[in-house]
């Protein structure tokens, strides 16, 4: 008998890498990632040469000096900051140090795709609640927390529906949940936010709170993987001992590091990502295709019933992007070339509706 995998596992998908779509005329956008629609800033870029250099090296099994950058940028004790290969490493190691079989995981759904999957890895049973609105229901998420909860996770703002929940509702939220249960507050895209909690400030007054963020959107280095999180310092060991040792390149760390070094820069181009978007939802609007305002660099289009049919029409223009069969389609914003070709694929699909 060959050996038997661990049950929990009949639940989790198998992902199957897919072939490339590419249009006749081989030009496709990726809008299903929420990448960054721009390539690494040049001195960036500088530094990811450098760092190839020694390859053949292995990275420090934690990145002692992006630590130490990460803790003095952001005002908190380097004890306290937990690196992986991106946010969503951070999610295996929460798994690893804070899950036992049959606790229970709140969050709500439709959000972060990972949330389930990393609860059903650890044999933990995920407990969804329902958006209201496109926003979470945190009255509801609450409601839903018992004494089998481990864990809440909260994605702010939300992915996919790019909604921010606010100060007053996060507070009150954290202040009703058990400080024994653990609330990993996921800040993928506070950066493109106008209004999103700084769950570091939030850190500080609940010991019950890991913050994630990362170095894969704004920063535009989703391909190096690098996130980090920030926890009290009983939870930021844990964190740290379930890491996988050297799990974040030195190619990562280098060029995490240069574009901490290169932030305002950064934060000139998140700008222009913000009016991009703006503009493409305005586009959008005006041609009677429906797209709630967005706190991130994508956009959340509730087409219901005809996200498969728009998302397949969006394909055959050469833009892909993650659908939601029945519910609606998820478009990041891209290049202004992208934008304008969703614009005018759009545009066509609504007029003939
Ligand atoms: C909410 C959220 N968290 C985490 C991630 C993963 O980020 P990383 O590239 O840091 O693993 C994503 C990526 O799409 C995301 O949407």
């Amino acid at each position: 008998m060959t050996p038997v995998p661990r049950t929990v596992l009949d639940e989790v998908p198998l992902y199957v890498p897919k072939p490339p779509v590419a249009r006749a005329d081989g030009v496709s956008h990726r809008l299903f990632l929420n990448e960054n629609p721009y390539p690494p800033l040049p001195s960036v870029l500088a530094e990811i040469s450098r760092a190839a250099l020694t390859a053949h090296h292995y990275p420090e099994i934690m990145p002692g000096e992006l630590v130490a950058a990460l803790a003095a940028r952001l005002g908190v004790p380097e004890s306290d900051v937990v690196t992986g290969p991106g946010s969503v490493g951070i999610y295996q190691q929460v798994a690893q140090a804070m899950l036992e079989p049959g606790d229970e995981v709140v969050y709500a759904w439709p959000s972060f795709e990972a949330f389930p999957i990393v609860a059903r890895i650890a044999g933990a049973r995920p407990v969804p609640v329902p958006l209201r609105d496109g926003v979470h229901d945190l009255a509801a998420m609450a409601e839903r927390v018992t004494p089998r909860t481990r864990a809440v996770f909260l994605c702010d703002p939300n992915n996919p529906t790019g909604t921010s929940v606010g100060a007053r509702g996060l507070s009150a939220f954290l202040t009703a949940v058990p400080e024994s249960v653990l609330v990993v507050l996921d800040e993928a895209y506070r950066e493109f936010s106008t209004s999103a909690v700084d769950g570091v400030e939030l850190y500080r007054r609940h010991p019950n709170v890991v913050v994630l963020r990362t170095f894969s959107k704004a920063y535009g280095l989703a391909g190096l993987r690098v996130g980090y999180g920030v926890a009290q310092p009983v939870l930021s060991a844990a964190l740290r001992k379930c890491a996988v040792p050297c799990g974040v390149s030195g190619i990562g760390v280098r060029a995490a590091l240069a574009s901490l070094a290169a932030e305002p820069e950064l934060a000139k181009r998140v700008a222009i990502v913000k009016a991009a978007r703006e503009g493409l939802r305005a586009a959008l609007r005006e041609r009677q295709v429906p797209a709630p305002p967005t706190d991130t660099n994508f956009l959340w289009l509730p087409l219901g019933s005809r996200a498969d049919e728009v998302a397949d029409l969006l394909e055959r223009a050469g833009l892909l992007s993650r659908r939601y069969p029945g519910e609606g389609i998820r478009l990041t914003v891209g290049t202004p070339e992208a934008n304008a070709a969703v614009v005018a694929a759009l545009e066509k699909a609504f007029a003939a509706a």
